[in-house]
């Protein structure tokens, strides 16, 4: 492995005790560490879910007629642009959608997700515009929690079937550099959400057990 990845850096970061006494069980730890592309993938459907939560808790306080300071909302579109519509969804559609197109799989899945990535981005705008607000958060959500849910178990499983082991190391390396040429990279995108998260008192987990 020529470069550590980022995210693996950051998790073996945390482990400082075992790095300076360990160096062979470290680089073990980097190996078992490693982010792939794919898992680098549903990580950022992870981050996307938490903005689909702040969403809903916007449509349920819109609902019930709670007041709602709109300044959130606006930072969790703004990211939905800048980080899943500018970085995620355009790997997806210039890296791994096209591996299905040339060699035929998956076309008419394929062909739905690209379509819906449009129809993501439109919505955000309204979002941002607080246009037809209630409706597109609605339609928002539900698109996306099917979209990637099939993502997560019908295309990326796919993906190692059309792409060798070198390849998706290579694709790794390249979203990594993508990644770094952003205004906001992951690790600053999920500090941007959890704020979010807090403004609107659904930072904490467990605010979602059962009562
Ligand atoms: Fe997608
Ligand atoms: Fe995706």
């Amino acid at each position: 492995m020529a470069v550590m990845r980022r995210r693996a850096f950051l998790l073996t970061a945390v482990l400082p005790t075992v790095a300076a006494s360990h160096p062979s069980r470290t680089r073990q730890k980097e190996r078992d560490t490693e982010v792939g592309p794919v898992e680098d993938l549903m990580r950022e459907h992870g981050l996307l879910d938490r903005v689909l939560l702040v969403y809903d808790e916007v449509v349920r306080r819109m609902r019930a007629g709670e007041k709602w300071d709109p300044a959130p909302l606006q930072r969790a579109a703004t990211l939905v642009q800048e980080f899943v519509e500018s970085y995620h969804e355009k790997n997806e559609e210039q890296f791994v959608f096209p591996r299905f197109e040339t060699k035929e799989v998956l076309s008419e899945l394929v062909g739905t997700l690209r379509a819906q990535h449009q129809e993501g981005r439109r919505l955000t705008q309204q979002i941002l515009h607080q246009q037809r607000l209630l409706p597109s958060l609605e339609q928002f959500t539900r698109m996306y929690r099917a979209h990637t849910a099939r993502e997560d178990t019908l295309l990326f499983p796919a993906l190692y079937k059309l792409m060798t082991k070198r390849e998706l190391e290579q694709l790794g390396e390249r979203f990594e550099e993508i990644e770094h040429s952003l205004p906001r990279d992951f690790e600053k995108a999920l500090d941007e959400v959890a704020a979010v998260e807090k403004a609107y008192g659904i930072g904490d987990l467990s605010k979602f057990s059962p009562v």
